[in-house]
């Protein structure tokens, strides 16, 4: 068994954050989203792992390498342009052979892993295993429509949904997946869609068992879903201390300080984790917060938020919520005079302002 990890796209409904970076890179907890689904396919036990990539190409190849540090090996496979789920398939045939895979969408975050469903997929050997789950938002998503136990149709972000299950972003397949992404033409978005190619399946009468699965699943495209993962992620975490907590600072609940950081009259309540090297000063970060590598907060209160390597916070009175914020991203107060709100933002910002 292989796997395929899909991690091109653009990430449009993360932007600006993905003007510079890839989407599967972003850090919930503290560690790229990527790695939650390598680790989850090493430990269902799969070792050869092909990485789709796009544009962030040299990006997602330096954040992962040969695979070794997860005891993989990773095989990269470059997709010219963003035509699909299914074209990323079509092109993975010669590294896939005639190996049953799992495919991982790498912006999916599942958090009880695969090695359940995978272990299905051996032991029942169907065509296809699709995973779904129930959601509020079925039109956001591909859906899938049963009858008893059997997939009947998959439509993919239907404006009126059949059904309020979701495919999960994490598909099992055997070689016959390339005869259906093979004979299957590109949708009206010019895609060759992968709901398309199991339509295919299905249709032809293979066998495709749907699975659904009651445990945590966040498709992170976009702000509240990463905000979301980030707080169910936190939770989880066991706090530790291996920076420095001056006398004066009060840390609540689940907290991890890694190494080098500083916190420095402050108060931190968790669930929360401060990266490497990050000094908090005279501050207050709130439950459901990361804050990564290299940042500076002074004079500032922040919750539910997620905050981006080499940034600083710099006397915010009011309190920072809900926010994703980049690399290298300096807020700090204007000076008094003339008093204006000064901005420098990307394209594709927002900000909210009182
Ligand atoms: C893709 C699939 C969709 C699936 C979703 C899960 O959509 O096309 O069928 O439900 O992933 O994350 P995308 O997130 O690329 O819009």
């Amino acid at each position: 068994m292989k796997a395929l990890i899909l991690s091109g796209g653009e990430g449009t409904r993360l932007r600006p954050i993905t003007h510079t970076s890839a989407k599967q890179l972003v850090p919930v907890a503290n560690k790229p989203i990527l790695f939650y689904a390598i680790e989850a396919i090493k430990e269902a036990g799969i070792d050869n792992v092909g990485i789709i990539v796009g544009e962030t190409e040299n990006e997602i190849k330096s954040a992962i390498g040969d695979g070794s540090q997860w005891g993989i090996k990773a095989t990269y496979i470059r997709q010219e342009a963003p035509l699909g789920l299914a074209h990323a398939v079509k092109i993975a045939e010669p590294f896939i052979k005639k190996e049953s895979f799992v495919m991982f969408l790498g912006d999916n975050l599942i958090k009880d892993g695969i090695k359940s469903l995978v272990d299905e997929f051996i032991e029942r050997k169907p065509n296809a295993q699709i995973l779904l789950a129930r959601v509020k938002d079925p039109q956001r998503f591909g859906v899938a429509e049963l009858s008893g136990d059997k997939i009947v149709r998959l439509i993919e972000k239907p404006k009126d949904p059949p059904s309020d299950l979701a495919l999960v972003g994490v598909y099992m397949f055997d070689k016959n997946i390339f005869e259906a992404v093979n004979n299957i033409k590109p949708s009206w978005r010019n895609e060759l869609e992968i709901t398309d190619a199991i339509q295919y399946m299905v249709d032809k009468g293979y066998d495709v068992q749907p699975h659904i699965i009651n445990g945590w699943w966040k498709d992170t495209g976009k702000l509240e879903d990463m905000l979301e993962a980030n707080r169910i992620i936190l939770d989880t975490l066991t706090g530790r201390c291996d920076g420095f907590v001056d006398s004066d600072s009060h840390i609540i609940g689940k907290v991890v300080i890694e190494k080098g950081a500083e916190v420095i009259n402050s108060i931190i309540r968790g669930p929360a984790i401060i990266g490497e090297n990050t000094k908090i000063i005279n501050s207050f970060i709130g439950p459901f917060t990361s804050v990564y590598f290299d940042v500076v907060i002074k004079n500032s209160e922040i919750e539910h938020s997620i905050i981006l390597e080499k940034s600083s916070i710099l006397d915010i009175h009011v309190r920072i919520e809900d926010s994703l914020i980049g690399k290298n991203v300096e807020v700090s107060k204007s000076p008094i005079k003339p008093k204006a709100y000064r901005f420098m933002l990307g394209d594709n910002s927002k900000v909210g302002v009182l």
